[in-house]
């Protein structure tokens, strides 16, 4: 297993009588893109300025690189960081931007300019040294800020919803230069967001937050076709949610009656083993898993209702169907056949339809299992739930 970057270990934050942070325990592995994704107001800033030292915790144990932080402030613990608002010095070139944090540590004018030298190769802005910050566009500043923060070579790089201001096509563009020079440089990067896409898109392991507590930290493909519990599928993405109670056990299948979609059949692997004959359980169908199709190509799985409207995307449409009981079942159609809208179909009666495999067996609220965000947990240092 690879060396644990940051050990957070039973932390929480209080403002006064606001707890802002719920016994948080988790490691970030050596080299890691990691992400911490979640609605505004959860706490990932505040998570951030607790590792950079902003903030001392209110309890609980932080190790950054192996080594205890407790009492040090920000410039001697073994972080950086870009905010979202990245104030570059106005009055100096982008050169002496990158080249500022470097003027306090003891290393010779030579290998400064070195540092300054491969940062800015490393940013590709290497014929723009000489400018200032106003003669860059958003994103070039931004490329700046990332130099400047590396330039120091911190174990770890904090980034607090830096791309936030850029627009769309900008945005994404950074996205994947952020990726790339992560690789290149090798440091950890703790990465803020609360853009979902983002955060499936560059992180190797992530973690979903919600109101000061750590939902589900996995990698970004698990955390969108398993997710652990309701509030994280919810969040993540769209999903369709069909309430039941498991009727039956059938090898690999559990069979659950759903008031107005039937009898829907689910793979249980997944569900931690504990889907029994009688347990309350929610089927979670993505959006995109779904068919649309004509009544009477009934098959496996396949809920029958009206289709009431189709929006039209372009690249795809979004179906929405009314079942028996007056819900409404969402389903992403590709366009993948020249000419499906979907449109022509509404009023008519179809039937959605999915696959066993393709659909995820949830309780109807928390998680099946109090998951443990330590792994090994180490003798002594976990706190209860
Ligand atoms: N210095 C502070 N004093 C009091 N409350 C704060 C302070 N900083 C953050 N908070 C509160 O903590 C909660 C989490 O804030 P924050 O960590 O900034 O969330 P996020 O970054 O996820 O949007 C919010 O309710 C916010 O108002
Ligand atoms: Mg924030």
């Amino acid at each position: 297993m690879s060396r644990h970057s940051v050990e957070i270990d039973g932390i929480r934050k209080a403002f006064g009588a606001l707890t802002v942070l719920e016994n948080i325990s988790f490691d970030i592995h050596e080299g890691e893109f990691f992400s911490l994704l979640g609605p505004s107001g959860c706490g990932k800033t505040t998570l951030l300025r607790l590792i950079g030292g902003f903030e001392p915790p209110t309890s609980g144990r932080l190790l950054i690189d192996g080594q205890p932080v407790e009492g040090l402030p920000p410039e001697k613990r073994p972080t950086n960081t870009v905010f979202q608002s990245y104030a570059l010095f106005p009055h100096l070139t982008v050169a002496e931007n990158i080249g500022y944090g470097l003027r306090s540590l003891n290393m010779p004018k030579a290998e400064q300019e070195k540092v300054v030298k491969e940062s800015l190769e490393m940013i590709r802005l290497s014929q723009l040294g000489g400018r200032k910050p106003h003669e860059l566009s958003g994103g070039q500043r931004q490329r700046v800020a990332l130099a400047r923060a590396l330039a120091r070579r911190p174990k770890v790089l904090l980034l607090d919803e830096p791309l936030s201001a850029l627009d769309k096509q900008l945005r994404e563009e950074m996205q994947m230069e952020l990726r790339r020079i992560q690789r290149q440089v090798g440091i950890t990067f703790i990465f803020v967001t609360h853009d979902q896409e983002e955060a499936l898109a560059l992180s190797d392991r992530m973690a979903v937050m919600s109101a000061g507590r750590v939902l589900q930290i996995d990698a970004p493909d698990r955390i969108y076709e398993a997710p652990s519990s309701r509030e994280v599928a919810a969040f993540i993405g769209s999903m369709n949610f069909f309430d039941g109670v498991v009727e039956t056990i059938d090898g690999q299948l559990a069979h659950v009656r759903s008031p107005g979609k039937g009898l829907l059949k689910v793979n249980i692997a997944g569900a931690g083993g504990k889907i029994a004959p009688g347990v309350a359980v929610t089927v979670a169908v993505r959006p995109e898993k779904l068919s649309v199709g004509p009544a009477d190509a009934a098959q496996i799985n396949s809920i029958a209702g009206m289709l009431a409207s189709a929006a039209y995307y372009g690249d795809r449409s979004h179906i929405h169907m009314r079942a028996a009981d007056g819900t409404t079942v969402l389903v992403s159609a590709t366009n993948a056949q020249r000419g499906f809208r979907g449109a022509d179909r509404v009023g008519s009666t179809v039937v959605a339809s999915f696959r066993p495999e393709d659909a995820i067996l949830l309780p109807p609220t928390g998680a099946w299992a109090d998951i443990s965000h330590k792994q090994p947990a180490k003798e002594g240092s976990r706190q209860a739930a």
